[in-house]
């Protein structure tokens, strides 16, 4: 295979992604794909032009499609023309001419943020102390005067650039990590790792293709005792976080630069971990299984199963219905495909476990029973 050049590498890693989870497919069109660290939004704005995807850049820099939007124009302007003669006046003619993009162009979205471990972990908080962490974490993007060097101040600070739109709202920006279809990282610098572990604690499929190491921003990363420094310790390390993950190469252009090793996993690649979730989080089969995702607060005291104050019989009663609602639930594809062929079983099932529960709380509250503990 011919080495690509580096100003293609965006390209070849977008066509990757298209053929490995065959985007054009209806069923992906304006699906949300998280481009993280995506820099001045190159990537994003292909998958939203090209490929019909709501993408959403998580990056705390600024983005810029001044670039990509004037030779996607020139392109569309030029169309008629012969590309032989266009190659012979002007050079090669890159791949965004063969995308043949028509105007008007769509912006991806953006979530100017850092993608690191303090994210992840307060994206599992309750809203109000996300809400607190995202006001907090914009402000730190926004300081953030030049990130990483490969933008110039004067481009970060033109005005009337075409940007992606900025996701400003809290409850707008966890939606979108949570109702990600895919996560993609293209030379993510420090946020690798983060971006690979939000994969997995989501269970989404992911594409990263890891670039610098950073060694003395994660002293604590080790491979075989020894701290990760090196591009292929950095790729092995990475590669242990999940046995069923996979690996492509590339093949850019060598160079200092060249990173061209995909890890990536599909979405039945993380079906033995589901099935093994859905068992250790069921006694009573697919029915606990949502009950367990959608009542946060259960506990095992009564037939598996107790609630204790009047909100949670109500989210009990309602788990159907904001589970088929609910496109931030994080509970596995599986778990959802049960619960859609079982809807109306689990309906009744919910009314009736509520019925029951506040019958026997009611009874204990009387002394009636001794619940276990
Ligand atoms: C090498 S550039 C790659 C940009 C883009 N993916 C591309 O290929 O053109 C690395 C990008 O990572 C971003 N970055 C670094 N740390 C980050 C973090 N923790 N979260 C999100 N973005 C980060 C930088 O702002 C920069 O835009």
């Amino acid at each position: 295979m011919a080495a690509i050049p580096q100003r293609e590498r965006v390209f070849a890693f977008r066509d990757f992604v298209v053929k490995t989870w065959d985007l054009h497919d209806a069923h992906w069109t304006g699906r949300t794909v998280l481009d993280v660290a995506g820099g001045k939004g190159d990537l994003s704005w292909l998958l939203a032009n090209a490929d019909a995807l709501d993408s959403v850049v998580v990056d705390p820099r600024c983005t810029d499609h001044t670039k990509i939007t004037r030779t996607a124009k020139w392109h569309f302007e030029t169309r008629h023309e012969d590309e032989r003669s266009l190659t012979e006046d002007r050079g090669p003619q890159g791949p965004l001419r063969h995308l043949a993009l028509q105007p008007p162009w769509r912006p991806p979205r953006h979530l100017r943020v850092y993608m690191d471990q303090e994210l992840l972990e307060h994206r599992r908080k309750p809203f109000v102390e996300w809400k607190f962490f995202w006001e907090e974490a914009s402000k730190r993007a926004e300081q953030t005067e030049r990130c990483g060097h490969h933008q110039s101040l004067e481009l970060e600070n033109s005005q009337g650039a075409p940007r992606a739109v900025r996701i400003e709202e809290a409850a707008e920006a966890l939606e979108a990590i949570h109702s990600c279809s895919l996560i993609l990282g293209f030379h993510p610098d420090q946020a690798t790792e983060a971006c690979i572990d939000l994969a997995l604690e989501l269970q989404r499929p992911f594409a990263v293709c890891p670039c610098c190491v950073f060694p003395k921003d994660f002293p604590e990363r080790k491979l075989y005792g020894r701290t990760v420094k090196t591009y292929p310790d950095f790729i092995e390390y990475l590669r242990q976080k999940h046995p069923s993950m996979r690996f492509k190469d590339l093949c850019f252009e060598e160079g200092g630069y060249s990173r061209s090793i995909v890890l990536y996993m599909l979405q039945e690649d993380f079906d033995g971990e589901e099935v093994k979730k859905m068992r250790r989080d069921t006694t009573g089969g697919w029915f606990e299984a949502v009950l367990r995702h959608m009542v946060p607060k259960l506990t095992e005291t009564y037939e598996g199963i107790t609630v204790e104050k009047a909100e949670e019989y109500q989210q009990l009663e309602t788990a159907p219905e904001r589970l088929q609602d609910d496109k931030t639930s994080d509970c596995g594809e599986q778990l959802k495909t049960l619960f859609e062929t079982n809807v109306d079983q689990c309906w009744e099932m919910c009314q009736r476990k509520a019925g029951t529960l506040k019958t026997f709380n009611a009874g204990c509250r009387a002394g009636n029973y001794i619940p276990k503990t």
